[in-house]
């Protein structure tokens, strides 16, 4: 096999209570990643559509190059690799956009090269991308997005990525305000420290929303899909967002937050219906106080990146 097509998922990180730890995959959108092996050695982007002229081609500052010059470089391959990036999903949209071009493009290679890593493995190649990108190597979003499902970062130093089984059928209604937000700068304003009280809360909340997955408990998602570190300071970023998270709490959502930096927003719903009427009201209410959005509708998607 010489060339591959592949799509790659787009993802929500933290999830409310797990800031740069819980991240999950959506079924759509995502991007589409061709790749050829080709005799010249060395990465080249050769083409990009759907960015409207922002993404730079060089493999070095483009997330679907940097983390395949790493896996390269371990490797120590000399094979020559052409990428055709095709964005399929919004930029600074707190997506996981950057997340799902590294994702694609490292699945693609390392499947041509007859899968010398394991999807797990190329997280950290993933991650060198996510620097580069937002000068922040965390890995909510690509480890979602390789691995597909629910994920928990247990730690950073050293990586320990657990993918935890969810025993509920969950849907996913995502909002997304058409602004930019850029991630080193949603990081920047974070405070470096946080209380105690804040600590216990944020605590138990991301422990029982672990547990209400494993277990299936609607009941205890919900109560446990609350942020109360991050959330507060990043929703002055997006315009309207309490209003948007009212209409979706209102409308059954067992949970609804901010999406990785933002300034998308997510609500879950138990299952597609209620995911549609919820999605529907949160459109309405950003529509009504003049937010252009789009909104999509997914599952979780629990296989991360697939060939076309
Ligand atoms: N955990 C990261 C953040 C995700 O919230 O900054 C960025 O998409």
């Amino acid at each position: 096999m010489k060339e591959i097509r592949v799509f790659a998922p787009a993802s929500v990180a933290n999830v409310a209570c797990g800031f740069d730890i819980f991240g999950f995959a959506l079924d759509e959108p995502g991007d589409e990643i061709a790749v050829k092996l080709v005799k010249e050695p060395g990465v080249r982007i050769v083409r990009i559509s759907g960015d409207e002229g922002v993404l730079p081609l060089d493999p070095r500052k483009n997330t679907a190059g940097v983390g395949v010059l790493k896996l390269l470089e371990h490797l120590k391959s000399e094979v020559g690799v052409e990428i055709e990036l095709h964005k399929k999903m919004p930029m600074g949209s707190g997506l996981g956009s950057s997340a799902a071009s590294a994702a694609g493009s490292l699945f693609a290679v390392n499947a041509l090269l007859g899968s010398p890593l394991s999807p797990k493995e190329l997280i950290a190649f993933a991650m060198e991308a996510e620097k580069e990108a937002c000068g922040s190597a965390h890995a909510d979003n690509v480890a979602a997005a390789l691995l597909g499902g629910f994920v928990l970062i247990r730690s950073y130093d050293p990586l320990d990525v657990v993918q935890i089984p969810v025993r509920a059928e969950l849907h996913c209604a995502v909002l997304h305000p058409k602004i930019e937000i850029r991630t080193e700068m949603a990081r920047k304003i974070l405070k470096n420290e946080i209380s105690l009280s804040q600590l216990v809360v944020q605590s138990a909340n991301a422990a029982g929303l672990i547990a209400g997955l494993l277990q299936g408990d609607l009941a205890l998602i919900a109560k446990c899909l609350k942020d109360v570190v991050v959330e507060p300071v990043r929703a002055a970023l997006i315009p309207h967002f309490y209003d948007i998270q009212k209409a979706a709490l209102e409308n059954g959502a067992l949970g609804c937050s901010i999406s990785g930096s933002g300034p998308s927003i997510f609500a879950i719903a138990k299952d597609r219906n209620e995911a549609a009427q919820i999605g529907y009201a949160m459109k309405e209410e950003a529509l009504r106080n003049g937010l252009d959005c789009d909104l999509y509708l997914s599952s979780i998607n629990q296989k991360g990146p697939k060939v076309l």
